[in-house]
């Protein structure tokens, strides 16, 4: 062996070693880079593609031929007129960018005053760069101040307890690593959600958490499986996603033009392609369909549309929508249940409740015009919660006071329920309904009770016939009393001599009322003197003898029901008399009436 090949392998030992780490002694200058163990991700001096003069300090995909920056160092303070910057570890073991001037351009921040021999920056293969003791502590990593870009293990947090929320600041242009006036995080003013805001105003909003796993994506081509998470650090929330083993690059990223999006790298056609991008439909822009109402995703086109008992507030709704009935307060509005939403923003977040708290909460409160309940513990995210305050209450009541904005529908069954507050005579589609389908059910009850009373009538009238072409009128009485036996129906005929005798001979005095049927009397029949109530069909209510028996046959299929008491009949040349129990009190007619239209159809089947 010759001392070169030993000397080219050593220097190369030294340079795997070294070259994914900073140290004290070791500096990054023009044209250096560091590359992570693996080869993912290499850091260095760039220079955007159409800027000639200004130089960052970036970290970027190694491997992957379009150039991708996931991070960039001194987005705001590049080095000028392309001056050769140099990137080096100080003594109190920040990292510190200077130009060729020697003025500091960008610095690290970690608390830590000491140099101590063995302290590195290290960028690994995650696309973190770390700042670590020899001892194996972390004073300083890149992941806790991102530029544009998330990357699997990198945690957001939503709430935290000093309320310092860092967010994704976009690129000004898609060659201007400037930071622009969009920008991405956790809310501070509502805890658990994530909002993308231009400037200071929203510009997209994701629903409030609602402790499930967040989103679990599969894309079946290429079989990756990401997983949003939401973990629990003693009370304060962070959002994180890891990707499966083996699944290509993966990175959410707020885009010049304020878009999120998750992308996934296609080594196939060689780019980027998104999997997710808000806001997608032009209605699920911030509070794009005004106060109450929501942008439907279920639609096949999104649009907006009003919640359920509001209608649109103009032509468009640039204004939203109105209450089609005003809310009283008190007893007088209830809930009206809306499945699958988006809940919508400037919630108040009440802790520490049932969902039965949660409802009584916006009850007694006049000005609340919404709820909605999530268990926090409910969810798979739940595994990831750690021990800390946050442990203790699990329960998630929001409450809304006021107009209702940036609500939305979701397309596939996600979601949660929204409970709508609106006067009680608008609160259900049911009740709704009901009213309109409420007299249509009732009159297709009286149209059928007709029919019936008429399919009713025309079979008896054929019965009738066919006896009557079997018997003279003389025979009617047996005849009639062999069909009311075919009935199984016992109806006495009863004598007119008798009838005439309960009567007094139809006294006056006796008659209890009269209408166009003829009249009707009270009477004391036979020597026990039972009352009864004698019918008498005038001669010129137009009733012949088939009608009569069909009356006589119908009444006495209701007898059955022992709902009337039709005693017996009578014919006698040209009179028809029916003969019922007396029922004191009330006429004769009108009870019967009262019975055909309540009871008699169903009974006379
Ligand atoms: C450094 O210390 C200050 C005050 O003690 C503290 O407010 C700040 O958060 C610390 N910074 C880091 C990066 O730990
Ligand atoms: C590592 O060393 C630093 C400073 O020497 C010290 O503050 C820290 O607590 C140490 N960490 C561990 C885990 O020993
Ligand atoms: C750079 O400029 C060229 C020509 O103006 C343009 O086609 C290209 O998209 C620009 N690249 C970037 C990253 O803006
Ligand atoms: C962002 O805000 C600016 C100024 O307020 C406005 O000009 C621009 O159109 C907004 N962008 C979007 C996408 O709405
Ligand atoms: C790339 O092409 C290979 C072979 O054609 C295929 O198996 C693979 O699914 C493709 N990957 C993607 C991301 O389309
Ligand atoms: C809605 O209507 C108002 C007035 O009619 C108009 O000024 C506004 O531009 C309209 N908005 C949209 C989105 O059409
Ligand atoms: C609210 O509606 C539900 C079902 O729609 C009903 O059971 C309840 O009695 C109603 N409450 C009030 C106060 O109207
Ligand atoms: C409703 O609740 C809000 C917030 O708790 C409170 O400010 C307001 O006074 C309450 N209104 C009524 C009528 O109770
Ligand atoms: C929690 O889960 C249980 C069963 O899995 C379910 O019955 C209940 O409705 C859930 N509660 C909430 C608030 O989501
Ligand atoms: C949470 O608390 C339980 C019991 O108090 C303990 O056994 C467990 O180790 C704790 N978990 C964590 C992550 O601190
Ligand atoms: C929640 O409320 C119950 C009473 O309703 C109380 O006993 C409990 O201590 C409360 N828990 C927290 C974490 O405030």
């Amino acid at each position: 062996m010759t001392p070169l090949p030993v000397f080219v392998l050593l220097s190369l030992v030294c340079l795997c070693k070294s070259d994914d780490r900073l140290t004290p002694e070791k500096s990054l200058n023009a044209g250096d880079k560091l590359v992570s163990s693996g080869g993912i991700f290499a850091l260095g001096f760039f220079t955007p593609a159409n800027s000639t003069a200004d130089t960052y300090i970036g970290i970027w995909y190694n491997k992957i031929p379009e150039r991708t920056y996931v991070w960039v160092a001194n987005r705001d303070k590049p080095i000028k007129n392309g001056s050769p910057g140099k990137l080096a570890m100080s003594s109190d073991s920040d990292l510190v960018l200077s130009d060729s001037q020697g003025r500091t351009l960008w610095t690290t921040t970690n608390n830590f005053t000491s140099a101590t021999t063995g302290t590195a920056a290290i960028l690994f293969d995650s696309g973190n760069l770390v700042i670590r003791l020899p001892n194996g502590t972390d004073i300083w990593q890149s992941f806790h101040y991102p530029t544009d870009t998330a990357l699997p293990d990198m945690v957001l947090p939503l709430s935290t307890n000093d309320g310092i929320l860092m967010r994704l600041i976009a690129w000004r242009a898609p060659d201007d690593p400037a930071s622009s006036d969009y920008s991405m995080g956790g809310d501070s003013s509502s805890d658990l959600q994530v909002v993308i805001w231009n400037g200071t105003r929203p510009y997209w909003r994701r629903s409030a958490w609602d402790g499930s796993l967040v989103s679990a994506l599969y894309q079946s081509n290429t079989g990756f499986i990401v997983t949003e998470t939401i973990v629990d650090r003693g009370g304060e929330l962070y959002m994180t996603f890891t990707v499966s083993e083996g699944s290509p690059s993966m990175r959410m990223t707020l885009d010049y033009k304020g878009t999120f999006k998750f992308l996934v790298w296609n080594s196939n056609s060689s780019s980027w392609e998104a999997f997710i991008e808000h806001p997608s439909p032009i209605c699920e822009r911030y509070a794009y369909c005004g106060p109450f109402g929501y942008c439907d995703a279920a639609e096949t086109v999104p649009k907006c549309n009003c919640l359920s008992g509001f209608e649109p507030d103009g032509v468009n709704f640039s204004r939203g929508c109105r209450r089609k009935e005003d809310l009283k307060c008190g007893i007088d509005n209830n809930f009206s249940t809306l499945r699958g939403m988006k809940t919508p923003d400037k919630f108040l977040y009440v802790r520490n409740r049932s969902f039965d708290q949660c409802t009584e909460e916006c009850r007694r409160n006049c000005s609340c015009s919404a709820y909605a309940y999530a268990n926090l513990r409910n969810g798979s995210a739940y595994a990831n919660l750690k021990n800390g305050s946050g442990a203790a209450d699990q329960s998630r009541c929001l409450i809304w006071l006021g107009g209702l904005v940036d609500t939305g529908k979701f397309r596939d069954g996600g979601g949660e329920n929204l409970y709508l507050r609106l006067a009680s005579s608008t609160v259900d589609k049911e009740s709704k309904v009901l009213k309109i389908i409420l007299p249509i059910v009732a009159s297709l009850l009286i149209l059928a009770s007709i029919c019936l009373v008429w399919i009713c009538k025309s079979r008896g009238k054929r019965r009738i016939k066919e006896i009557k072409n079997k018997h003279t009128p003389q025979h009617l009485q047996n005849s009639k009393l062999n069909e009311l036996e075919n009935e199984s129906i016992d109806l006495p005929y009863i004598c007119f001599e008798d009838i005439v005798t309960a009567t007094d001979n139809f006294s006056d005095y006796k008659m209890l009322g009269k209408g166009g049927f003829g009249k009707v009397y009270k009477g004391l029949l036979g020597g026990g003197g039972k009352e009864v109530a004698v019918k008498r069909l005038s001669k010129s209510s137009g009733q012949g003898a088939e009608e009569f028996r069909n009356e006589v046959v119908l009444i006495a299929k209701l007898q059955h029901r022992n709902l009337v008491r039709l005693l017996g009949y009578c014919t006698y040349e040209d009179e028809k008399l029916l003969i019922y129990e007396y029922l004191p009190n009330k006429s004769l007619d009108a009870f019967l009436f009262e019975i055909l239209c309540l009871i008699g159809l169903p009974g006379s089947r």
